[in-house]
């Protein structure tokens, strides 16, 4: 662009953010080494700790996936995972507090785990579930009323990344908030790394109020780079700015 392309250029708003020290916690990523599609060594675990940490968060919450057929972890697996992610973290000198609970995949799985009160939960009996990205499943919603009759509250992960639920007037995330889902975004859906319709809905999520939790999905060092180039986006400061925001919840 030319000397008066650049003059006239319209100017893109920029967030008053300088880290993410805003949301204290986060809740949403992959970093128990070798257990799913994150962090494969402890080392790589290391370095995206510590990439959180110097992006302001004070505890990280890891959510290791359990998928039937993919990822076959258990509770056992995932706090042995953590006990030992949080013995090298202290080793390395990080400040940081260090978690975990699990993302289930939402199927037929879910319910003898929901009668045997087998779930990893967090803070006053969380759970966080993801659902698939290319099938709607008229089962979703019968899964999600057994988990809240058994006394659990969901937490759904990034519902911006479900493209069935789009809709002018964002109906089906209505109906959802309505029978008691929260809502967790992802902050890199806000950079669209997964497509213009993630990013979109990620914004009238945020622009209706119905976003409950803000978290980094952080599986690797490029999506680390998402996150540090998000820091500049005015709805991750918009939503952090939310008085109903609840990542502090998990402090
Ligand atoms: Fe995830």
């Amino acid at each position: 662009m030319g000397f008066f392309g650049n003059l006239f250029k319209k100017k893109e708003p920029v967030s008053n953010l300088t880290d993410l020290s805003g949301l204290e916690v986060d809740l949403h990523s992959h970093l128990i080494p070798g257990i799913d599609d994150g962090a494969k060594t402890l080392e790589e675990s290391l370095i995206l700790i510590k990439g959180l940490s110097d992006l302001g968060y004070r505890k990280i919450i890891t959510s290791p996936h359990i998928m039937s057929g993919g990822y076959n972890n258990t509770p056992e697996i995932i706090l042995t995972g953590r006990d030992t992610v949080r013995a090298a973290i202290k080793e390395a000198g990080i400040n940081v507090e260090f978690d975990a609970w699990a993302e289930y995949y939402l199927d037929e799985t879910i319910m003898p785990k929901i009668e045997q009160r087998r779930l990893l939960t967090m803070g006053d009996n969380y759970v966080l579930v993801e659902l698939s990205y290319l099938m709607k499943s008229f089962s979703t919603t019968t899964y999600f009323y057994n988990l809240i009759s058994n006394g659990y509250k969901v937490v759904l992960a990034h519902p911006e990344r479900y493209p069935y639920y789009y809709s002018d007037g964002l109906d089906e995330y209505k109906m959802l908030k309505d029978q008691g889902v929260y809502f967790q975004l992802n902050i890199s859906s806000l950079t669209g790394t997964y497509g213009q319709g993630a990013r979109s809905t990620a914004e009238q999520l945020i622009d209706n109020n119905m976003v409950d939790f803000v978290a980094t999905d952080l599986h690797n060092m490029r999506h680390l780079n998402y996150i540090r180039e998000s820091v500049k986006l005015p709805y991750l400061e918009k939503v952090i700015g939310y008085e109903k925001l609840m990542n502090k919840a998990f402090l």
